[in-house]
């Protein structure tokens, strides 16, 4: 019988900190996330400085919450496995130097984490997904087509080229005079507007690739409000939840429309039909609803992990770090802290990203 392995993961690459206790067999024994979100509020986005200090002081809280929710010791996990990047250094710096703490403290194996592969490696841990899958990795940094052959081979298919979607749901919350971070609120609106009241842009859709872009639709919406203004002297409340709606819509249609064309590749290229979505963005109903249609059209099965696993969590860098520790993979102290790490090293820069500091 396979030995059961049970890691305590730890995630600070951005806003979230976070510890986990994950089993092998695939059991969250402890999920903590501490947001820092009301720190960050009054900025309209993460500010790194005050995103690291606050990780330093609150890993110690998240590893000790997870271990007593785990009814576990130190000493009985097998390796202590943490994001490395990429991410706001100061935050993945947190997090690396407590690892290293904790693991020679306790005389455990260390495993940097590659944030993506966490979020990419989720429905193995969620569906116990076979490889290889599709996955559209969409969050706050990121957002591109992944081939995940392996716990360590990705091959990119298409991206942004400029701004991530949830990017733009913060930033056009944040001209709506909405809080941070925006894609909820966004939602929230949406839920209550007229999506075919504006017509905002679907770029590249004609493009016969995997690519997309998101930037000339928060300028869009930029001046539809100033229209708005111009003409009326200022929005209404029915007016912001139109241009929610409007604004979800076009982000919806063409993460759906380019699922498409991946699928197609993917199958063509792989000859697998698993399609699967992770990252912040996942957690939207209506975007999600249009990746499940498009997996159902182009006859793929469609993973969606829980909502919790979607957005940033330890657990995925855990589980992340039971697929390298199932290979002998560890580190040692020189461990460093990397703000950029692509997954697809062979795949050329994407254009723009890591502008908020490569976080996903
Ligand atoms: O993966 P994640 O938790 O963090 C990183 O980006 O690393 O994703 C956060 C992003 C934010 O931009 C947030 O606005 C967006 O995901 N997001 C959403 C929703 N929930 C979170 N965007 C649209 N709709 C949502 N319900
Ligand atoms: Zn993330």
């Amino acid at each position: 019988m396979e030995q059961t392995i049970t890691i305590l993961g730890l995630e600070s690459s951005c806003d979230d900190t976070a510890a986990a206790i994950v089993r092998s067999d695939g059991a969250i024994l402890a999920s903590v996330v501490a947001g820092q979100a009301e720190l960050h509020a009054g900025f309209g986005g993460v500010v790194p400085e005050i995103a690291a200090r606050a990780h330093a002081e609150r890993l110690d809280i998240c590893a000790g919450d997870a271990l007593q929710q785990a009814g576990m010791t130190l000493a009985q996990v097998d390796a202590i496995a943490v994001t490395a990047g990429p991410g706001l250094i100061g935050g993945v710096m947190s997090g690396v130097m407590f690892a290293k703490g904790l693991a020679l403290g306790a005389g455990k194996p260390l495993i940097g984490v590659n944030h993506l592969a966490g979020h990419a490696l989720t429905p193995r841990l969620t569906d116990a997904a076979a490889f290889p899958y599709l996955m559209l990795l969409v969050s706050g940094g990121h957002c591109q087509f992944l081939a995940v052959e392996s716990a360590d081979t990705f091959h990119r298919l298409g991206g942004t080229i400029d701004d991530a979607p949830g990017e733009a749901f913060d930033k056009s919350a944040r001209i709506l005079g909405l809080g941070y971070p925006g894609g909820p609120l966004v939602e929230a609106e949406a839920a209550r507007g007229n999506s075919a009241r504006f017509a905002f842009p679907r770029p590249l859709l004609n493009r016969p690739d995997c690519d997309m872009s998101f930037s000339g639709l928060k300028t869009a919406l930029r001046r539809a409000v100033d229209q708005l203004v111009a003409d009326q002297g200022g929005i209404s409340v029915q007016d912001r939840a139109d241009l929610c709606a409007s604004f979800q819509a076009a982000v919806s249609d063409v993460l759906a429309k380019k699922s498409a064309r991946a699928m197609a590749e993917f199958a063509a290229r792989f000859g697998s039909t698993t399609f699967s979505v992770a990252g912040g963005v996942a957690a939207n109903q209506a975007i999600g609803a249009g990746l499940r249609s498009a997996a159902s059209q182009a006859g793929f099965a469609f993973v969606a992990p829980p909502l919790t696993l979607c957005t940033d969590n330890a657990a995925m860098i855990a589980w992340a770090g039971i697929e390298r520790f199932a290979k002998g993979e560890f580190d040692d102290m020189s461990l460093g802290a990397r703000p950029r790490w692509p997954l697809d090293g062979r795949a050329a820069p994407m254009l723009g990203s890591g502008k908020k500091g490569a976080k996903a």
